[in-house]
């Protein structure tokens, strides 16, 4: 277990994953009922832009040093609202990243309940000293697929799990696989987002032939390309599948992406797409 997310955080992957995990959230806020958020793999809650993990990479300009201080066009900024929000409350200075848990936090309710689990010790030393002391919240210094087995369907019925693993396995497309099909038995209403990365195009094609088996009937994916992707070299191209989508997130990241894929292509190439592969 080597991955650690300090070197990436802030880049444009991170940028996709916690654009449309914070429009879930402000979707699952306009009901009043209470819902969980179950992250399984949860990582350090807060990163340092200018410590020396994330310098080391340099991924952050690329990605929120672009958006810092730029402005998209009305529409694209009325979509990316609760992202940009966050930020600006969680870390005004730019200087600090804040990772799904911290965003996740800001976004609960009095009545809503998170879950955050993370196998690495250290990491999990570090998430339970980065988050403000809140009674809504477990963190678990667990395997996060066990965690999504356990914890599914939570007490609320309503929520979200997300899904964020680091990739540093063959297997992880096909254990992703599997377990979305076991979540669509055992709670076929809940929201699951996966994150992945996209270097192997014949892998993220066996993974969307089994995610449209997996039983969901509805399931959309949005992919973000910052360049021509390679299986070798750095990340330049991922995706998130999200079952049970929340109506009218597809149309919004339909209206952002052209916008941002623009604004974080590396070399003007970009790439973006928002299909389902179950349901409308
Ligand atoms: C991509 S990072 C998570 C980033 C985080 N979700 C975010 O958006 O800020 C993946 C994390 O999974 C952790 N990890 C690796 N294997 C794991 C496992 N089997 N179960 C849970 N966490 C794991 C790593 O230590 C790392 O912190």
């Amino acid at each position: 277990m080597n991955y650690r997310h300090s070197f990436h955080a802030g880049n444009f992957a991170d940028i996709l994953k916690h654009v449309a995990l914070m429009r879930v959230l402000a979707h699952l806020r306009l009901k009043e009922t209470p819902f969980r958020v179950i992250d399984t793999h949860a990582g350090a809650g807060m990163y340092d832009l200018k410590g020396d993990e994330a310098s080391r990479t340099g991924e952050w300009i690329e990605g929120i040093g672009r958006l810092q201080g730029k402005r998209l066009s009305a529409a694209a900024e009325a979509i990316l609202a609760p992202y940009r929000e966050a930020l600006a409350a969680l870390a005004p200075s730019g200087e600090i990243y804040p990772g799904s848990p911290a965003l996740i936090q800001h976004a609960l309710r009095a009545e809503d309940r998170a879950s955050f689990n993370e196998l690495h010790p250290e990491t999990c030393k570090l998430l339970r000293r980065s988050l403000p002391r809140d009674e809504r919240l477990v963190i678990n210094e667990i395997d996060g697929y066990t965690a999504w087995k356990a914890q599914v369907p939570p007490r609320e019925r309503r929520g979200l799990v997300l899904i964020d693993p680091p990739f540093e396995k063959d297997d992880e497309f096909a254990r992703m696989a599997d377990y979305t099909r076991e979540m669509a038995r055992k709670w076929p209403t809940g929201i699951a987002m996966l994150w992945y990365p996209i270097k192997n195009a014949r892998a993220v094609g066996r993974f969307e032939e089994a995610l449209q088996t997996s039983g969901f009937a509805k399931l959309m994916i949005a992919e973000l390309h910052v360049d021509n992707s390679a299986e070798v070299g750095p990340l330049a191209a991922c995706g998130i599948a999200i079952a049970n989508p929340p109506w009218k997130l597809a149309e919004e990241l339909t209206t952002l992406l052209p916008e941002l894929s623009g604004l974080l292509a590396r070399r003007k190439v970009a790439r973006w797409r928002v299909d389902w592969l179950a349901g409308p």
